[in-house]
């Protein structure tokens, strides 16, 4: 487990597209925390990182939106209006996580739990001392690589330059 403090939105963008930048075909992201914790500004940032163009909404209502990114689709899903995993199932959305050409960003997984896989990343946003600071821990489970958490620090370093982009 990797964790990092987060005391802006901009900060917490970092991670997002440090994250984007390291993701692969057939990623599963766990994006668990409060409301308004920051689980769509990661996801934002991680789309521009993998080359999504144009904006990139909450899919509250959708459920799952799905865009182009440079490599390959990022499949941005927000269970929270869902009523379980047989909901999911009788949508096919489960068809998608994980997808075959793109990641899968997850907020709300435990609105579905049943239907997540066993190998996947949790990012887990938690508020912290003051309102703008957030503890955002990265948790490999099953057979997502931990190595990858290293490859995720590591851009984060040399992210350092442009911490307000
Ligand atoms: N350190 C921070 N990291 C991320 N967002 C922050 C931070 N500090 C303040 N914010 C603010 O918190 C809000 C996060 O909103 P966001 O929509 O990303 O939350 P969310 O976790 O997706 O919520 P929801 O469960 O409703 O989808 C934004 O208004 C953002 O400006
Ligand atoms: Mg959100």
């Amino acid at each position: 487990m990797d964790s990092y403090l987060s005391t802006s939105e901009a900060q917490t963008q970092r991670l997002g597209r440090c994250l984007g930048a390291c993701l692969r075909v057939g990623d599963v992201v766990l994006l668990e925390g409060e409301m308004g914790a920051g689980k769509s500004v990661l996801t934002r940032a991680a789309a521009r990182a993998m080359g999504v163009e144009g904006p990139v909404p909450s899919p509250t209502f959708t459920l799952l939106n799905i865009h182009e990114g440079r490599d390959m689709r990022l499949y941005h899903f927000d269970l929270y209006r869902i009523e379980g995993a047989d909901a999911l199932y009788e949508m096919g959305l489960d068809e998608f996580i994980p997808a075959r050409d793109g990641a899968s960003l997850i907020e709300w997984p435990q609105m579905a739990e049943e239907a997540m896989p066993e190998d996947h990343l949790t990012v887990s946003i938690r508020y912290a001392q003051d309102g703008a600071a957030r503890e955002i821990a990265l948790i490999p489970s099953g057979a997502f690589d931990a190595a990858r958490l290293e490859a995720i620090r590591k851009r984060m370093e040399n992210d350092d330059e442009h911490p307000d982009d």
